[in-house]
């Protein structure tokens, strides 16, 4: 054993984040049918320590969620940990013990998938500096970072970039890739730079379909090609959008893509809605408020009934009062988070 000697602990901090331009359709390893764009939030984030300690017989990896043992979550990074080992030959090496907490309230149904996922896979990056006792230049360690996360989760390798991010591979690109995020924020106008988002809790109960499933469920699907041209053809446009900052334009990709995400969701074989009646409502009432009031704001949804309301830093004071009177009344426990383009991942000090 190489690194017998060795034991120590890490932690990362790393956002979750909300697509613009949606994933959704997968093929080989973990890699996108089409490109997509994110934005990286500033409060919703997962905190993530790795203790790692040298492997005795019997070890097994343990995971913590918020101080109480995860077994889904536990088997999930096993998995995600085989998969890896082609790419840091030092984890048979260890025990490793992860505990991570979310600063957003749990239960709320907020994916944390993307920052639980990224925050791991900076801590092995860091690790394997420890270990290799080298260290990577900035843009190699994300890069790699990312594609670490992908392989955990999808959405996870845009998470390792604050502002904005995009995963796979375009013509209109020349830096994009299937295997990792790259950050596309220098090309970003100001008006996006400090974007909100407010997160509308719709419902938080379990989803009756899991991403994975929905990702599966695009191999058969009658709209499949359609799809990944459309999705092509939004990425491209926002890219250009969030370069010229024409709100008008961006709401409308925006919103074409969360319902052409949700309409590919109800019209695969068998089919399912994540959506709830109150989501419907929402959107009814947004698109109202935004007609009659002249106010650039636009939603979009994860795989989920929660409503992500974006809109200009300026727009703040018109915006939430709309959103106390009008909207809170149709959320679960009136509840809903502000949060907005965030900085990215952070590591956290000994
Ligand atoms: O990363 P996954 O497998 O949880 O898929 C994420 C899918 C969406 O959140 C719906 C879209 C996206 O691009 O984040």
């Amino acid at each position: 054993m190489k690194n017998n000697k060795i034991s120590g602990s890490i932690c990362w901090e790393s956002p979750s984040n909300i697509a613009l331009v949606k994933y959704w359709g997968k093929k080989g390893r973990q890699l996108p049918r089409n490109p997509s764009v994110s934005m990286s939030l500033k409060n919703s984030i997962t905190r993530t320590k790795l203790d790692y300690e040298p492997k005795k017989i019997g070890d097994q990896l343990s995971f913590l969620f918020e101080g109480k043992r995860e077994v889904s979550f536990e088997n999930r990074i096993v998995k995600w940990f085989d998969r890896l080992a082609n790419e840091f030959d030092f984890l048979s090496d260890f025990t490793f013990f992860i505990s991570s907490e979310n600063t957003f309230p749990h239960s709320t149904g907020i994916a944390s998938s993307a920052s639980a996922m990224s925050s791991l896979a900076l801590c092995l990056c860091s690790l394997e500096e420890e270990v290799l006792g080298v260290h990577k230049d900035e843009s190699e360690f994300f890069q790699k970072a990312s594609r670490i996360a992908r392989l955990g989760s999808g959405s996870a390798s845009r998470s390792v970039y604050g502002g904005f991010a995009a995963w796979g591979k375009t013509n209109s690109f020349s830096k994009s890739s299937d295997e990792f995020a790259v950050s596309c924020s220098k090309q970003v106008n100001p008006v996006f730079q400090d974007f909100q988002d407010a997160i509308l809790l719709v419902s938080s109960e379990k989803k009756e379909v899991s991403s994975t499933v929905g990702h599966q469920l695009m191999e058969n699907h009658p709209y499949a090609e359609a799809r990944y041209a459309q999705a092509n053809d939004n990425f491209e446009n926002l890219l250009d959008i969030l370069r010229s900052g024409d709100l008008n334009a961006f709401i409308e990709i925006l919103e074409n893509e969360a319902l052409s995400l949700h309409g590919l969701m109800m019209n695969s074989s068998p089919s399912f809605t994540l959506m709830k009646p109150n989501t419907l409502e929402l959107i009814d009432r947004i698109r109202s408020y935004r007609k009659t009031h002249n106010v650039p704001l636009g939603f979009t949804l994860d795989a989920g009934p929660n409503i992500h309301l974006l809109f200009p830093k300026l727009e703040k004071k018109r915006v939430l009062p709309f959103i106390e009177s009008e909207l809170v009344p149709l959320l679960e426990n009136g509840k809903y988070i502000l949060d907005e383009a965030g900085s990215g991942p952070k590591k956290i000090k000994k």
